[in-house]
């Protein structure tokens, strides 16, 4: 997929990663991500949803080679980093790309202090000297919207929104240019979700982040996200501007996610109808009539057949 903006600080092509599992002898493959490409742009957030099981996780584990990839290639500001791992590679993507993880009481561990997992990431700045990592790291605290004396205290005596804090401050300590956010709300309270989301917006002005910001649910990411990637069983099946998507949903499933948003109005909510996807009803591949990438409108891309797409079309015009 290609669109005509400035060079891409992450360009994700082809990348798959299909994971081999043996039970009672037996191989299964699941193909977690398979054939995924997009570009994230400088500056921009981006957003990937899907239900659960779709290969979000999965997507930006590959990408900060948590796996190394079965397919593809990922590239980030011009350098290959989807290669043989190296010590200097391994430097290198953990210099730039920092992830929030998704659960944030298995991602801290319980038996450092808030200052040893905030300052952990102050090692691979090279910043030694134990008084300036306090510094930086009460610092770091305050900008995430917590106290200094938070510093010396365990992850359990913190409640789910202030561990996501931490695993934000964790992030951001080394100072990347990317933050790949997996799920950084969807275990916290509502009210609790705009805060976090209020402070992701707040920090990526200050400190000139581009977010990759990965959801269960549309409505979290609609105002949030600049583009949207929609992801089914490893599949990237839309991607547009969140406008566009909002405004002209085309794959079955992007029309399916859309309908489980509860509306604001009472009346309409009462007559919002859900509608399912069941990709055996939706489309009737076969041999020639697969799916591929088609670009409907500048920048909005579909997985579809090449017939889905002329329908698309002319639903369009
Ligand atoms: N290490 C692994 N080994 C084998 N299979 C895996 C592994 N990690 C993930 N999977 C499988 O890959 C698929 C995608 O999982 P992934 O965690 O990426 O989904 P997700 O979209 O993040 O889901 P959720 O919204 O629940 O977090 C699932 O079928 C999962 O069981
Ligand atoms: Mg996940």
């Amino acid at each position: 997929m290609t669109d005509n903006m400035s060079r891409p600080l992450l360009e994700v092509k082809g990348l798959s990663m299909h994971f081999t599992t043996k039970k009672r002898g037996k191989v299964s493959t699941v193909k977690a991500v398979d054939n995924v490409s997009f570009n994230i742009y400088r500056g921009e957030t981006f957003g990937m949803v899907g239900e659960s099981g779709c290969g979000k996780t999965t997507c930006g584990r590959t990408i900060i080679r948590l796996y190394d990839p079965t397919g593809g290639e990922v590239i980030y500001d011009g350098k290959p980093i989807s290669g043989k791992m190296t010590s200097e590679l391994r430097k290198y993507i953990t210099e730039h790309i920092a992830m929030v993880f998704q659960d944030p009481i298995a991602s801290l561990n319980p038996r450092m202090t808030v200052q040893e997992i905030i300052g952990e990431g102050l090692k691979i700045r090279g910043i030694v000297d134990p008084k300036e990592r306090e510094r930086i790291v009460v610092d770091m605290l305050q900008r995430v919207g917590l106290m200094p004396e938070h510093a010396t205290r365990y992850p359990h005596e913190f409640s789910g929104g202030q561990r996501q804090r931490i695993g934000i401050a964790r992030a951001l300590v080394v100072n990347p240019s990317l933050i790949i956010a997996d799920e950084p709300v969807s275990a916290l309270d509502v009210s609790v979700q705009a805060q976090v989301i209020n402070l992701l917006n707040d920090l990526k002005e200050e400190f000139g982040l581009t977010i990759m910001f990965i959801a269960h649910n549309l409505s979290v990411v609609k105002y949030f996200c600049d583009r949207i990637a929609v992801m089914y069983f490893g599949k990237l099946v839309e991607l547009a501007t969140s406008d566009d998507l909002f405004a002209n949903p085309c794959h079955p499933y992007t029309k399916a996610l859309l309908s489980a948003i509860p509306l604001p109005d009472p009346r309409a909510e009462k007559r919002r109808k859900k509608i399912s996807y069941d990709p055996k009803e939706a489309h009737e591949y076969g041999a020639g009539n697969m799916p591929d990438y088609h670009e409907v409108s500048p920048g909005h891309w579909v997985y579809c057949s090449e017939q889905e797409f002329q329908d698309m079309l002319k639903n369009k015009a």
